[in-house]
C-alpha cells in the first residue's frame, strides 16, 4: 500500500482500531493478545478507565505550558517515583531515546562540573540498541543502525556482552559511564548475567564515578 509517510519502517499490513486491557482489535474487529505492547511501553494496558479519565480531564483543562512554570502533577509524579524507586531525581521526557540522551549528557556534565572534562567516554555493548538519535546510534554502533548516517559522534567504546574482563579492561581514565541494557532486544534476546549486572554496579560506582 502506498503512503505519504517516509518509508523508514517495514510495517505489517494490519491497522488497529482500539484496545482493552491486554487485547487489541484491528479495523476488521479481529482480536489479538497484545504481546507487543507498543514495543514494551504500553505497560498499563489499553484504555484503562482510570487513565482514560485522568487524560480526558486534563485535556479539557490545560494542554501544555512548558517547563518554564511549575507543573504540580509533574512534581507529584516525581515525588512518588523517588519514594518508590532508587531514583533521587526525575527528568521527564517523551521517548526512550531522549532518556538515553539525558543519561549521556548527565554522565558527561557530572565530570565536567567536577573539573574532569576529559572523563567523557562511555562504554557500551556490541548489539546494543539505545534509540535512533545520532548519539544513540553512535553508542550502539550496529551496522544496520548507522549505515548511511555518518559521521557518527565520538566518545563510545564498545565491548562484547558477557565478557566482564573485557569490560573492566575497557575502563580508562577517560571513562565516564557504562551504559547497558540488562536484557538486549534488538541484538537478539541477550540477558546480561546476574554476575555481570552485580559487578557492573560497584564497578561503575567505584572505578568510574
Ligand atoms: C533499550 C532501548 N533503549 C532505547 C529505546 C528508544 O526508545 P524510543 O523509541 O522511545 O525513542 C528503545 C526502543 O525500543 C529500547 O528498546
Amino acid at each position: 500500500m502506498t503512503s505519504a509517510l517516509m518509508s523508514v519502517y517495514r510495517q505489517a499490513e494490519v491497522a488497529f482500531d482500539h484496545g482493552k486491557g491486554a487485547y487489541i482489535f484491528d479495523v476488521n474487529g479481529r482480536q489479538y493478545l497484545d504481546f507487543n505492547a507498543g514495543i514494551a511501553v504500553s505497560s498499563l494496558g489499553h484504555a484503562h478507565p482510570h487513565l482514560v479519565k485522568t487524560l480526558q480531564d486534563q485535556a479539557a483543562k490545560l494542554w501544555h505550558t512548558s517547563n518554564l512554570y511549575r507543573i504540580p502533577h509533574q512534581d507529584r509524579l516525581a515525588e512518588r517515583l523517588v519514594e518508590t524507586t532508587f531514583a533521587e531525581k526525575c527528568f521527564f521526557v517523551n521517548s526512550g531515546v531522549e532518556a538515553i540522551e539525558c543519561a549521556i549528557k548527565t554522565a558527561r556534565k557530572y565530570f565536567y562540573d567536577k573539573g574532569q572534562p576529559e572523563k567523557n567516554r562511555i562504554i557500551t555493548l556490541e548489539g546494543a540498541f539505545h534509540g535512533r538519535s545520532m548519539a544513540a546510534i553512535s553508542a550502539a554502533g550496529q551496522e544496520k543502525l548507522v549505515t548511511g548516517f555518518g559521521p557518527l559522534l565520538p566518545g563510545f567504546d564498545r565491548v562484547i556482552p558477557g565478557d566482564l574482563d573485557a569490560m573492566k579492561m575497557a575502563i580508562t581514565p577517560e571513562t565516564a559511564a557504562i551504559m547497558v541494557e540488562p536484557v538486549q532486544g534488538e541484538g537478539g534476546v541477550n540477558p546480561l548475567s546476574d554476575a555481570i549486572c552485580r559487578a557492573c554496579g560497584p564497578c561503575v560506582m567505584k572505578t568510574v564515578f
